[in-house]
């Protein structure tokens, strides 16, 4: 049985004080961390702080990004000592938003993958097609395409370590989800590449999230399907009461 996992990602949203706020509203009320693995994906700048305010609760914390070198000149990044240096656990790599804005690539997420597992991080690799490589029936081969370019050169037992997110571009913002069975028919895709890439003992163990206009009142159903591990939600995460509805659902 795969843990589900539930992720908040805030994006660039929000000031310290509504950070804590939230943290301080959610964090004795998600379900218990054997069961449900509960993370919220803030902004760099309050990482500190919601580590601090998350000890001892069943909240895990993340970054959104990370450069894949331990220092260096690399005016305005961070890197993955610093975050598991304040007590980060995991962090978002490949989001589509990187991938098209700032220039992400798969050769570079794969340098951070690497970086973070080194650090003790958990990556959670995000994966997706656009509307129009969909449409032009492109889907299966550019998410195993990006999977496999993620994951170059790791060995099996970090694989298993993994967690991928699945966000199709065209329903991240839009309200736009897929369909329950287009977005597991697309998981399973993602898990037959991690079969063919490595094992099916692997891929059996790699949890994958669906993410794209999740909202509590669709993630039961997305995550009753079979490849569906959990979810990676932007928008209807950053409100407390709504967050805690998505971590229950994967109790
Ligand atoms: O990382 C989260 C995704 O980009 C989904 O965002 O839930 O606002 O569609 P959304």
């Amino acid at each position: 049985m795969r843990k589900p996992i539930i992720a908040g990602n805030w994006k660039m949203n929000k000031t310290k004080a509504e950070a804590v706020s939230f943290l301080q509203d959610v964090k004795n009320s998600v379900p218990a961390a054997d069961k449900v693995d509960s993370v919220v994906c803030s902004p760099d700048l309050f990482l500190d702080a919601l580590v601090q305010e998350a000890e001892g609760t069943d909240v895990h914390i993340a970054a959104q990004n990370m450069h894949f070198e331990d220092n260096g000149a690399f005016t305005g990044e961070t890197s993955p000592a610093a975050l598991k240096d304040l007590g980060v656990t995991f962090v978002v790599l490949g989001h589509s938003e990187r991938r098209d804005m700032f220039g992400e690539t798969d050769e570079s997420v794969n340098k951070k993958v690497k970086a973070a597992l080194n650090h003790g991080l958990t990556p959670i690799v995000c994966v997706g097609e656009t509307l129009d490589e969909r449409e032009s029936d492109k889907t299966n081969d550019v998410v195993t395409k990006q999977v496999n370019g993620a994951l170059e050169g790791l060995t099996e037992d970090q694989v298993k370590g993994i967690v991928v997110a699945y966000e199709p571009v065209w329903a991240i913002g839009t309200g736009k989800t897929a369909t329950s069975e287009q977005a597991n028919d697309t998981c399973s895709v993602i898990r037959a590449a991690l079969a063919n890439t490595f094992s099916a003992e692997t891929a059996d163990q790699v949890r994958i999230q669906y993410g794209g206009s999740v909202k509590p009142a669709n993630i039961q159903e997305l995550l009753g399907q079979s490849d569906i591990d959990g979810a990676l939600v932007g928008g209807a995460s950053l409100e407390a009461d709504s967050f805690l509805k998505l971590a229950e659902a994967g109790d």
